[in-house]
């Protein structure tokens, strides 16, 4: 199915121009009949079938403020799934997303416009790799970056988010923990706590290619530069960093700056929708633009979402032997909830 099979007649137009409002500042005006009957009969099919969407902060901005309902990083969507009346659940992210909303919404369709839609972190660990650290760290708790199969998330004692990993770490009390799959957001908890961490080597492919000379590049050319890093970035990156935080975190800082500062020049060292999704609510501040895309946030598109709400696919299923124990190690994550404010 291509944007041109739906046509952009006159109540498309209606329906869609108070819309269009919300993405005028990336979208021209004359991309909008591609997109608005994609809007029209995804919002329309949202109601007749008592759907929700969820769509994470790294999602195209014509999905991100067109069709989502609630938007967010991955604890912000892992807490509204936790809330939501709706007996069909779109989660608009990647894999480990949508199981999270269906680890906690067991009773609810869970569906992804996109099967294949993965992730580099949760690729990088097995549940048998979790075992084996167990059996090598007796007694030592395993924290599980939610970024994980259910699997990997079974054999957890806790998950946790860019949004609140360090929080869990200290609030757990004890003084070592063995932290999955990512690297990178280990060795930011390590510098944050002095807790013992033991990290695995799992990385993200989109923030791993950033450097902290690329950074010191930008600072060179605009010394009042405000950078903004997400913690799954290599450690010389966030060494640079203003600000390091979860997707949410990165665009409420921006949001910090925006209103005293109002000539505030930004970079976002994180995935390329962002500064996209985050100029939406903070006009005033403009985004400098290098960035990585993710190729699996990007599988996701208006036609594949709409098709999702059509054919009610694909839905997203957790093998009873493991869903329990998965559910469990979420389900302590959310009782923590969001790190609080330093
Ligand atoms: P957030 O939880 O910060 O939204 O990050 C999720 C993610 O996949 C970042 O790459
Ligand atoms: Fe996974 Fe990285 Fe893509 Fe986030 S940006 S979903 S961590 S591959």
């Amino acid at each position: 199915m291509t944007a041109i099979e739906l046509p952009y007649d006159r109540s498309v137009a209606e329906a869609t121009d108070p819309i269009f409002e919300r993405v005028a500042h990336v979208i021209p005006r004359v991309e909008w009949p591609l997109h608005a009957p994609y809007v029209a009969a995804i919002n329309r099919l949202k109601r007749e079938r008592n759907a929700v969407i969820l769509a994470h902060n790294y999602q195209v901005p014509e999905i991100f403020f067109t069709v989502a309902d609630i938007v967010g990083d991955s604890l912000a969507l892992a807490m509204q799934a936790a809330k939501t009346d709706a007996a069909v659940i779109v989660l608009c992210g990647v894999h480990f997303m949508a199981e999270t909303a269906k680890l906690v919404n067991p009773e609810k369709t869970v569906l992804v416009p996109d099967l294949q839609a993965g992730c580099s972190l949760a690729d990088s660990i097995t549940a048998a790799d979790v075992r084996l650290l167990r059996q090598r760290y007796p007694g030592v708790p395993v924290v599980t970056y939610v970024n994980t199969s259910a699997e990997v998330k079974a054999e957890s004692d806790v998950c946790v988010t860019s949004g609140n990993a360090v929080h869990i770490v200290e609030a757990l009390g004890v003084p070592k923990v063995i932290f999955l799959p990512d690297e990178y957001l280990a060795k930011y908890v390590a510098s944050k706590t002095s807790v013992e961490i033991v990290a695995w080597k799992g990385h993200c492919e989109v923030h791993e290619r950033f450097s902290g000379a690329d950074m010191r590049h930008f600072r060179a050319g605009d010394p009042n530069l405000v950078i903004l890093a997400h913690p799954e970035c290599p450690p010389d990156v966030l060494a640079e960093a203003d600000f390091v935080g979860s997707t949410q975190g990165m665009s409420e800082y921006v949001g910090t700056l925006a209103e005293p500062h109002r000539h505030a020049r930004v970079l976002l060292m994180t995935e390329c929708s962002m500064a996209d999704n985050v100029a939406g609510a903070y006009p005033s501040v403009e985004f400098v633009r290098p960035c990585n895309l993710c190729p699996h946030m990007k599988r996701n598109t208006l036609p594949k979402v709409l098709h999702a709400l059509q054919a009610m696919e694909f839905e997203v299923t957790i093998d009873p032997a493991v869903a329990d124990r998965a559910r469990a190690a979420v389900t302590r994550m959310l009782e923590f909830g969001r790190q609080p404010r330093d």
